[in-house]
């Protein structure tokens, strides 16, 4: 299944969506009862004024010896029926339903009583029309009929004057609901950015204190979550740091009877078994010891009362004592250049730090080589280097060898690669940075590791 929201699932999305639409659903809405208002407002006032030139004419048709006739002048006939915008006709019947005068193809009148009059809408020429008849005392039916458009252009204006200005309201309010939304968000979008820029193994509880209302149950749910997550990480620790431990004397105790096995007269064959039991034994020794250093390291991030001022020349001071047999024995000349140093550190984590980089050092370097170790400090930083005229490590493996049991490919030895992910895990401890680089430039390793500098006097 895909992590990716599904469209919609977007809470902005889905607000906008509704505010957007009830905006729009109220301005049709409106726009339609202007309409129907409209229409109705102007048909009343159009039908009443057409229905002026009806009676005129009705007062003027007079029977003349028997025969029908309208008794006005025909330029006073064109000027009742005469307007600017539409074509305007009429039409006189008998009251035997014959066309007496006027224009033939008005619609028939419906039905109607003596006196009584009406409108209707009709088609003329093939155009709509709207028509007012009357049927007169004496029986004869006068009708004028009107095309609709100033009708329309007047309903079409009244439209405008309504819909302009709320399309406008509606715009600004969309505009402000964008805003207002975006605006509301904010607070989830810091707590992405908060939980974005942790530290991977950082499970400290966020800080519900200035959360809105919304998000303080979700904050306050997240943090039992990680505070769980928090006891479960110390559980697996103290289990990793007391199994280590546990195995540490068992291993100690077969390596040594393995040693003064092999101190005894022994035929070929099965010192050479011996001697391979000896070797499988030192490395899980050394696997043991380094998960018990990654254990210790790993430790609740919240031990800050470990820390106290130490000055890194002490600790590669007795580095330099510990490890100078093993540069003999590897026939590497092993060199300190040490100055004053000072962090607020934990004691018993920076020895392993400085021990895995120097068996790095010692290990990986050929024989013949040279090893470095520098302490010394500078304005804000106090730093350890250990540099080494060994393979180097290629660019591109710089940031992987710091993961646990990574080792570049084709490495000699049996290492576990777990030595830089415990002088990763120290470095962080103490806000330091741990950088890995080529010495000066020119092939062999560079492994320097900087902290804050105490500037207190206690060292
Ligand atoms: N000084 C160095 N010179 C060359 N390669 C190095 C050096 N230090 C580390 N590496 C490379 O980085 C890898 C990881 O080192 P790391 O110390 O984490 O593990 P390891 O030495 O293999 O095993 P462990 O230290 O746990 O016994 C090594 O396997 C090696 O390939
Ligand atoms: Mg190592």
């Amino acid at each position: 299944m895909s992590d990716e929201p599904r469209w919609g699932s977007s809470i902005r999305t889905r607000l906008l969506i509704f505010i957007i639409s009830s905006l729009l659903l109220m301005v049709a809405g409106g726009a339609l009862v202007t309409y129907w208002v409209a229409l109705h407002t102007v048909t009343d006032a159009y039908d009443r004024s057409l229905l002026d030139p009806v009676f005129d004419i009705a007062d003027n048709v007079r029977i003349e010896a028997g025969t029908p006739r309208v008794d006005l002048p025909s330029k006073a006939l064109d000027a009742l029926v005469y307007d600017k915008v539409d074509k305007v006709m009429f039409q006189i019947r008998s009251p035997d339903n014959k066309i007496i005068d006027g224009a033939v193809d008005l619609p028939p009148p419906p039905p109607m009583s003596a006196g009584e009059h009406m409108f209707f809408d009709g088609a003329y020429g093939g155009e709509p029309i709207r028509v007012a008849a009357l049927r007169t005392a004496t029986g004869f039916v006068v009708q004028v009929g009107e095309t609709l458009h100033k009708r329309n252009r007047l309903v079409a204006e009244f439209l405008v004057a309504e819909l302009v200005p709320s399309l406008l309201i509606a715009l600004a309010a969309i505009a402000l609901a964008w805003f207002g939304v975006a605006h509301g968000l904010k607070p989830l979008e810091s707590l992405r950015s908060e939980l974005l820029g942790r530290a991977p193994r950082d499970l400290r509880p966020l800080s519900a204190a200035s959360a809105s209302v919304e998000i303080a149950p979700l904050l306050r749910a997240f943090n039992e979550l990680l505070a769980r997550l928090r006891d479960a990480n110390t559980m697996q620790q103290r289990f990793l740091a007391n199994a280590a431990h546990q195995l540490r004397t068992p291993l100690a105790g077969l390596q040594m009877h393995l040693e003064l096995l092999l101190r005894r007269e022994l035929g070929d064959d099965v010192r050479a078994e011996i001697e391979r039991m000896h070797t499988a034994t030192v490395r899980a020794s050394r696997l043991a010891n380094q998960l018990l250093a990654l254990a210790k390291a790993e430790g609740p991030a919240d031990r800050r009362s470990d820390l106290r001022v130490v000055d890194l020349k002490s600790f590669a001071d007795s580095a330099a004592r510990d490890w100078a047999p093993r540069a003999l024995a590897r026939k590497i000349d092993l060199g300190f250049s040490l100055e004053h140093a000072p962090i607020h550190g934990d004691p018993l984590l920076l020895p392993e730090l400085i021990d895995n980089l120097i068996d790095n050092a010692l290990r990986y370097t050929p024989s013949g080589g040279a090893v470095t170790v520098n302490t010394g400090s500078e304005t804000t930083t106090s730093y350890l280097t250990v540099e080494d005229t060994g393979p180097g490590i290629p660019a591109g493996e710089r940031n992987r060898v710091r993961e646990r049991f990574y080792r570049v490919a084709g490495t000699p030895g049996d290492g576990s690669g777990l030595g830089l992910a415990i002088a990763q895990e120290v470095v962080d401890r103490h806000a330091g940075v741990l950088e890995i680089a080529s010495r000066n430039g020119s092939g062999g390793t560079r492994v320097r590791v900087s902290f804050p500098r105490s500037n207190s006097a206690e060292v």
